[in-house]
């Protein structure tokens, strides 16, 4: 444990720069790293080679990332050849799937802690600064974890603030490393949350985003999601509520149900498919059918027609053939899904498809392609379609050149119009001139929550 004699020593200007891939989880548990550190000393810098600590949140889920880590590690490492050497850290999930691997292949780096063991991190630092060894610490402790980062404020001020309420994975799709780089399914208890909560909102935050690899799974002492949206909603100064990501089998009643009665529940439910073919979606291990998903669609649907869905897809998964990839495509035409991501089928050590056989890479890009195109024109035909009407906007802050505002419409997407900077932080109408694929542009018409400080 640290000492109040090893703390203040410890306790001078130290700068930490922190890089973050992968999801929003990784970028949650970035800020709560910083949240951590902070109470030895360290500030964040924006400009790595000024850091005396570089931290690298990694992320597993495709293509070669381990060689990515080393290949960033490796930059830093040329730019810090004739300064004195920074403490060099890689957290996250590549961390947890290579462990001590990676303190052998490169030396440059001095610890390495997985993503349950962040509650360790001070403890880390000052042990490898008085002892000068290398550290590893991937053990699954989701447990201590957040208990120790409730006692932390979080001190993340943004508009829009994630907040994890769930980790792990027991579900092993047979594509997919989280099981194995994240843990078991664990969900943060009730109170813990609603408390982290309190504090964004005292930081100004207006718009919760729940987050978790399974985060519909949610399940403290039989309190579920939609016991959680429907205390959260009770919070005032909460103007939006969104969870991510969601597994199709744990869509149940009650969380449909939600849909029903909450007000501040927004209507874009990202809920991942995968594949539209029930071939593949069994030799994904998805634990799913296609039938199921249009079950909940068409349910939710009925409850509000305004309801759009966004997905993520893999192209090209082993054994995917013509026929199935066909069905990919009837589905997204059926369901007309926005904002949605799509990747081809990238092998990842350790999964049961590691090793299946690949389809060819051209033909994998094509279907890419067509999915892509796809997805792109039902962003425009939604964006188009919005042009001239008026849309409720959370303003979230000014562009950088300051020209206009920025914001989300209940589906995401960036809004940017003209207004005063007195309506950030508001729920405002913003009249939608013209739109490209990614963004809306608009002026701002009229507050519509005078009352919101
Ligand atoms: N739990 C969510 C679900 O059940 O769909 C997904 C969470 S995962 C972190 C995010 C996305 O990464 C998945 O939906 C999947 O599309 C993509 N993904 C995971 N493993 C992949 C792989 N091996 N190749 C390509 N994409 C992958
Ligand atoms: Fe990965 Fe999601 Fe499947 Fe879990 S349910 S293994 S996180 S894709
Ligand atoms: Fe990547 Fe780990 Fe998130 S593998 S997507 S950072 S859970």
């Amino acid at each position: 444990m640290m000492t109040q004699q090893n703390l203040d020593n410890f306790k001078q200007k130290k700068k930490i720069f922190i890089r973050t891939f992968g999801c929003q989880m990784n970028e949650y548990d970035s800020n709560r790293i910083y949240d951590t550190v902070k109470k030895i000393g360290y500030e964040k810098t924006e400009n790595y080679e000024e850091a005396n600590c570089y931290l690298l949140n990694t992320c597993h889920i495709r293509d070669k990332a381990k060689e990515k880590v080393y290949h960033e590690i490796g930059r830093v490492k040329k730019k810090f050849r004739s300064k004195s050497k920074p403490l060099v850290i890689v957290a996250g999930c590549v961390a947890q799937a290579e462990h001590e691997e990676m303190l052998k292949r490169e030396p440059f780096i001095d610890l390495v802690l997985g993503p349950q063991a962040y509650h360790k991190i001070n403890d880390t630092i000052l042990k490898h600064q008085v002892k000068k060894e290398k550290w590893e610490e991937t053990d699954f402790d989701a447990i201590s974890k957040f208990k120790y980062l409730s006692k932390i404020k979080n001190q993340k001020s943004k508009i829009s603030s994630f907040l994890t309420i769930q980790e792990g994975c027991d579900k092993f799709c047979h594509f997919c490393v989280v099981p194995y780089t994240r843990g078991p399914e664990y969900s943060r208890p009730f109170d813990q949350i609603i408390n982290e909560t309190k504090e964004l909102v005292n930081n100004g935050t207006k718009e919760i985003i729940l987050l978790g690899q399974n985060v519909n799974a949610y399940n403290f002492e039989n309190y579920k999601l939609s016991n959680l949206i429907y205390e959260l909603e009770k919070i005032s100064e909460i103007k939006r509520i969104r969870y991510t990501t969601s597994h199709p089998k744990d869509m149940t009643d009650d969380l449909i149900n939600v849909y029903k009665n909450s007000k501040k529940l927004m209507p874009l439910v990202h809920l991942p498919v995968q594949s539209g073919s029930d071939k593949i979606l069994d030799l994904m291990n998805r634990k799913h059918s296609i039938k199921t998903y249009l079950e909940i669609f068409n349910r939710l649907k009925k409850i509000n027609s305004n309801i759009k869905f966004s997905s993520d897809f893999i192209i090209a998964y082993p054994g995917e053939d013509e026929n199935d990839f066909e069905d990919t495509i009837k589905l997204i035409d059926e369901i007309e899904f926005i904002n949605s991501f799509s990747f081809i089928f990238s092998p990842r050590p350790g999964t049961v498809a590691a090793k299946l056989p690949l389809i060819d890479r051209k033909k994998s890009l094509e279907r890419l392609e067509v999915v892509q195109q796809k997805l792109f024109n039902n962003q425009i035909k939604l964006n188009k379609k919005l042009e001239n009407s008026t849309i409720n906007v959370l303003v979230e802050n000014r562009t950088d050149d300051k020209s206009k505002l920025f914001g989300r419409s209940e589906y995401m997407t960036s809004v940017l119009f003209s207004g005063s900077d007195d309506l950030i932080g508001k729920v405002v109408k913003v009249k939608i001139n013209n739109s490209n694929q990614n963004t809306l542009f608009g002026e701002a018409i009229k507050k519509i929550n005078q009352k919101v400080a």
